[in-house]
């Protein structure tokens, strides 16, 4: 890849802003000073640096977040913050975006990638992978709420739900429940209760396909890399019948 992509690409600006900074011959590959943008490197291969320190370069990321109530799942808004307000520059620069949303008083497992491949095969509706969920009921959650639910439930606008799997924790005039989905509707949980007459007080979202929020290691509001293997784990997530 041109060494004026690379650098552009890990947040030294525009390739303009690059062509100057290459000028001041602060850039080296494998020790071994680079003026000209036009020369390829190869990131896996070569060590390069600016100003000494090390690029460490690479094409996709990965991040798995906490996410806090507050913060929209987008990319950018005028006004409101968005989980993109939550990165370092270091990964930001990467351009990650979420994959799918969580509403902006969610909480919990939210990935951001910059790989659009994978971020649609974890979104097809063929492909869905299952997304569990932690929840806060007012009103008293039934053996009939979870049957209602795994045969389907018919939504504001018509729409009948997938099977989903719930399961009741805690039962009073307060519930808490964990509900397993395939389908990423607009509100899905909350209006998923709405119709069987419950409202949902409070959403976390605790898990995607093999993906587990561990909120020992991430607290709300903080994220981190997924490994290379929970990466490929990803990749290979099946969709289930519930
Ligand atoms: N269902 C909802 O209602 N909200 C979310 O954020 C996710 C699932």
């Amino acid at each position: 890849m041109r060494i004026d992509k690379l650098l552009a690409n890990v947040g030294f600006g525009s390739r303009k802003d690059v062509k100057k900074l290459l000028k001041t011959g602060v850039v080296k590959a494998d020790g071994e000073v680079i003026k000209d943008p036009k020369i390829h490197v190869n990131p896996d291969e070569q060590h390069v640096t600016v100003n000494g320190e090390t690029i460490d370069y690479k094409e996709f990321i990965y991040l798995l977040m906490n996410k806090p109530a507050g913060y929209l799942s987008a990319t950018e808004d005028d006004v409101q913050k968005t989980v993109i307000d939550l990165l370092e520059m270091e990964d930001a620069v990467y351009q990650p975006f979420p994959v799918g949303r969580l509403d902006k008083d969610t909480e919990g497992l939210l990935l951001l990638t910059n790989d659009g491949q994978l971020s649609h095969q974890l979104l097809s509706p063929k492909k869905h992978v299952p997304k569990t969920y932690f929840a806060t009921i007012l009103g008293e959650v039934t053996e009939e709420d979870i049957t209602a639910f795994k045969k389907g439930v018919t939504l504001d606008d018509g729409y009948v739900t997938k099977p989903a799997k719930l399961e009741i924790l805690t039962s009073g005039s307060q519930s808490t429940i964990h509900i397993t989905i395939t389908e990423g509707k607009y509100h899905q949980v909350k209006r998923m209760f709405e119709a069987v007459g419950k409202k949902v007080t409070y959403l976390k979202r605790i898990a995607m396909g093999p993906i587990i929020l561990d909120e020992e290691e991430l607290k709300v509001g903080e994220y981190r890399e997924l490994t290379e293997d929970e990466v490929e784990e990803l990749r290979q997530a099946q969709p289930i019948n519930l």
